[in-house]
């Protein structure tokens, strides 16, 4: 890693940032720590000898001081339906990369809609650069690498059974979303639950249910493709629970001062993942293209638990970026192709299944 090159972290303090610290140190990373807490600051960075900045994200001037010397932030603060925007728009003001972790998707087409300004400014914007949506961007590049007409793709995940209080708050906060889908290039809305089907994943066929991810965007942006489809796997009562109280919940959390009680609950309650469970959880992804004439290419990619690989993946994309000339705003597959997540321990892509 170029020393003269820094970078940020901000939201260093929370459960995943903790953890890219960690994954940071060991591939050599001296990371500036950052957040709006100066004391939780401090206490994490004093010990690791890492230089701290506390500012918040409503004092854009100062914002922009803190990333007066900066090349990148790495963004882990969330819900970012909330923290996104203000440190994007001072990105783009100083001219310094952005990557964040959203798996909020609205999120994600904002900042896919600065793509210009992002090519003006010199730099690039890797929204949804976690296990949302790295994992499946990669085995959707794959797929469509090898049949390049395809116009149909979809998409599942198998990953996180275990969520961080931060994860569950910004869960909530894309909770009154319709369900999803990409038809002909445009995003359409349809009842969750709409959608059930088994897949075929490298541990087993698992029940599925369509719902809206950020790879609606981002699958979109790295392959072209006009129609997709995302799915996640559950137990069978999860998908057909999901189903039919989806109306119902739609309607609960479209209550704002209900949705900020529960969140509040949750974020005194809820912690995520112990290390034993991170080490040994794993993420499966799938992907299948098919074009007019009927062809069809799939893909399986197996790798690291989703807080372990949001973490272990997050130094390697600086490093990337720092080392690329690219510009504007893209995806990890589409900027370092198909093969970037290979390099992640625990990590292997099947073109076929054994059963
Ligand atoms: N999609 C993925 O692949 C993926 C993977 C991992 C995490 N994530 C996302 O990353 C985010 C963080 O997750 P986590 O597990 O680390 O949660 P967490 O432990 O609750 O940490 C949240 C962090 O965000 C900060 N924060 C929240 N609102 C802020 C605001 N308005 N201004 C400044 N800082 C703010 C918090 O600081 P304070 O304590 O000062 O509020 C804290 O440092 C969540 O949105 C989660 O969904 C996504």
């Amino acid at each position: 890693m170029n020393t003269q090159r820094r970078w940020m972290l901000y939201g260093a303090y929370g459960y995943t940032g903790k953890l890219v610290i960690d994954e940071a140190l060991q591939r050599g990373h001296r990371p500036v720590l950052a957040g709006r807490d100066a004391r939780q600051l401090q206490s994490l960075a004093e010990p690791l000898g890492l230089e701290w900045r506390a500012v918040g994200l409503d004092d854009a001037a100062a914002l922009e001081r803190a990333l007066h010397d900066i090349d990148l932030v790495y963004h882990v603060a969330g819900p970012f339906t909330q923290t996104a925007r203000p440190m994007r728009e001072a990105c783009l003001r100083t001219a310094t990369h952005y990557v964040d972790v959203t798996g909020e998707s609205p999120v994600t087409q904002e900042t896919f809609a600065q793509d210009a300004r992002a090519r003006q400014a010199g730099v690039l914007l890797l929204p949804s650069s976690g296990v949302n949506t790295v994992p499946t961007d990669a085995v959707a590049a794959f797929v469509h690498a090898q049949l390049p007409d395809a116009d149909w793709l979809e998409i599942a995940i198998d990953t996180v059974h275990q969520r961080s209080s931060g994860s569950l708050t910004s869960m909530l906060e894309v909770s009154t979303l319709s369900g999803q889908v990409r038809r002909d290039g445009r995003i359409v809305d349809e009842p969750i639950g709409k959608r059930l089907r088994q897949v075929r994943f490298p541990d087993g066929r698992k029940h599925c249910i369509g719902l809206p991810f950020a790879d609606l965007y981002t699958a979109h942006v790295t392959t072209g493709i006009p129609d997709i489809t995302t799915y996640v796997a559950q137990d069978f009562l999860a998908t057909r629970f999901m189903k039919y109280s989806a109306p119902l919940m739609r309607k609960v959390f479209a209550n704002e001062r209900l949705r900020r009680r529960l969140q509040d609950e949750i974020r005194k309650r809820v912690a995520g993942p112990d290390a034993a469970t991170r080490h040994r959880d794993r993420t499966y992804t799938w992907a299948l293209a098919r074009n007019r004439r009927g062809e069809v290419r799939e893909a399986w990619l197996e790798t690291l638990e989703g807080y372990t690989f949001t973490a272990a993946v997050a130094p390697r994309i600086v490093e990337a970026v720092l080392a690329s000339e690219l510009t504007g705003a893209t995806t990890v597959a589409a900027a370092f192709g198909p093969d970037f997540v290979l390099q992640l321990p625990r990590t292997w892509r099947y073109t076929t299944l054994r059963s």
